[in-house]
């Protein structure tokens, strides 16, 4: 049943890097889709700097229109004309205050629609301000209409740093919001080709009978970039690559490639399954980690000169379960490496009996690239084409480029928020979910802090330390050739 009534979108932290980048113009374009209408939705942006509704326009007009996006630049002035700017601090009762009020006549004068009023709270915040911010909220600004509706919270990583931390922040929220009230990101979570893993899984018959492990050798999980922290070296220095990346992002997309088949698509059904196969890895190994530091990183003049933080990591996961005893998952992550990538590589056995000997040409290959230019790909064999009776590697390839032209593929973040709208919580980190990949990683991110291991120092726009291919290598993985 849709929902009617005014929708209310309240951006904390309007004036900073995540808004102006990601949450406006995600707003943008789905206005420019029409799930924003004008005569329900009002946007309103909150912030300490005391600027005027113009100058915060004016600040986000830039970042609107994308090249991938389809949104025309002539709806960037109605867009805008949406939003309402409130200063105040995020810990002192006024501006809350204010913003309710603003809030109120808004919704009063679109209140020909008799509907409830709708209140999206987005923290585009550093996690330090969530508890104050959730109990300014709490106290002054949530929904309080008798007609029904609803306050929703959208928060973004950092969720803390380690378990205690983590449990610490989720308490001090859980207080004040249910857990159907709280949105947690994770921006991977909204990407087209990690939304496509169910169905993939699921809907194919081809999957079924060959996912576990006797027929599966290893599953690497990798995201490269090509360039360092430029600009963002003091945030990265507290947290490093596995709190930044591996902790979230990969352990979100493992999930989705180990879990069971859920009883339904109900989001609880789906994060039941993920936070089962999170209480199934097995402690991580130290000789099973290699931490990697880019060459540079501490010319940064954010990053302490003695910095220990990696900038590089592989880690072997396992996970101790029947469908995948034995079977490693290499999560890989680094900054200034060779080129810009996130892909999943699901790596078969070798053939029993091979008698083509064709075995040091390569395994099949299951590969699902998420960016840049998302496609899937099966590396096989076939025969060399010709007279002769030899094998050579070939692929079955689905590049979305060529197969869906013309379709513009959303933004995370789009769809992300959209679903916060609709009240779908499939796509986001349930609190024991969160849990449990903290307990993952803390014992090794606590011996990372304590000095106990260092990262190896390796050239910005390498493929990072010779140790971590040596340890793929170890785990199983058997380099192909080819893309
Ligand atoms: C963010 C990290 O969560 O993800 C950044 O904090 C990283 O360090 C970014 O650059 C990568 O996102 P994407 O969507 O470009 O792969």
């Amino acid at each position: 049943v849709p929902e009617i009534g005014c929708l209310s979108i309240i951006v904390l932290g309007a004036s900073g890097d995540l808004a102006k980048k990601k949450t406006f113009p995600a707003l943008f374009h789905l206005y420019c889709q029409g799930f924003l209408p004008p005569n329900e939705v009002h946007i309103f942006g909150y912030a300490r700097t005391k600027i005027s509704d113009d100058e915060l326009r004016n600040r986000i007009r830039g970042y609107l229109v994308s090249e991938r996006s389809a949104s025309p630049s002539k709806d960037v002035s109605k867009f805008l004309q949406l939003i309402k700017y409130v200063s105040g601090s995020y810990d002192a009762a006024e501006g809350f205050q204010m913003l309710d009020k603003e809030i109120s006549k808004h919704e009063t004068s679109k209140n020909s629609l008799e509907g409830s009023s709708r209140r999206l709270f987005y923290l585009a915040l550093p996690p330090s301000v969530y508890p104050s911010v959730c109990r300014m909220i709490r106290r002054y600004s949530m929904n309080k209409s008798n007609l029904g509706g609803w306050t929703r919270i959208v928060v973004e990583k950092p969720f803390g740093r380690d378990l205690g931390s983590a449990e610490e922040l989720s308490s001090q929220i859980g207080e004040l919001f249910d857990e159907p009230q709280i949105y947690r990101i994770d921006h991977y979570l909204g990407k087209e080709l990690v939304q496509n893993l169910l169905v993939l899984r699921f809907a194919n018959r081809f999957f079924l009978p060959l996912w576990n492990r006797d027929n599966i050798d290893n599953v690497q999980i990798v995201f490269r970039e090509d360039f360092g922290t430029e600009g963002r070296g003091g945030y990265f220095d507290e947290y490093g690559i596995i709190r930044d990346i591996i902790q979230n992002h990969l352990l979100q997309v493992l999930c989705l490639v180990a879990m069971e088949k859920p009883v339904s698509l109900k989001p609880e059904h789906i994060r039941d399954e993920k936070v089962k196969v999170l209480q199934s890895v097995l402690p991580i190994k130290d000789e099973e980690v290699v931490l990697g530091q880019y060459e540079g990183y501490r010319d940064d003049p954010t990053v302490p000169d003695h910095s220990n933080t990696p900038t590089f990591a592989t880690v072997v996961l396992r996970i101790h379960n029947e469908r995948w005893e034995g079977v490693p998952f290499i999560l890989k992550a680094g900054k200034a490496l060779n080129s810009r990538k996130a892909e999943i590589r699901v790596q078969f056995k070798d053939v029993p009996g091979d008698i083509f000997k064709c075995k040091k040409q390569g395994r099949n290959e299951f590969v699902i690239r998420l960016q840049p230019s998302e496609a899937m790909y099966m590396k096989l064999m076939v025969k060399q084409p010709g007279l002769e009776m030899s094998t050579v590697q070939s692929e079955l390839d689905l590049s979305y480029r060529q197969r869906y032209q013309g379709v513009t593929i959303p933004e995370a973040y789009e769809r992300l928020i959209l679903d916060t709208i609709r009240g779908d919580q499939q796509h986001f980190v349930r609190r024991d979910e969160l849990k449990a990949a903290w307990e993952i990683f803390t014992p090794l991110l606590h011996r990372i802090d304590n000095g106990e291991m260092k990262p190896i120092p390796y050239q910005a726009g390498s493929r990072g330390p010779a140790e971590a291919d040596e340890l793929l290598e170890k785990a199983g993985y058997v380099q192909t050739h080819g893309y």
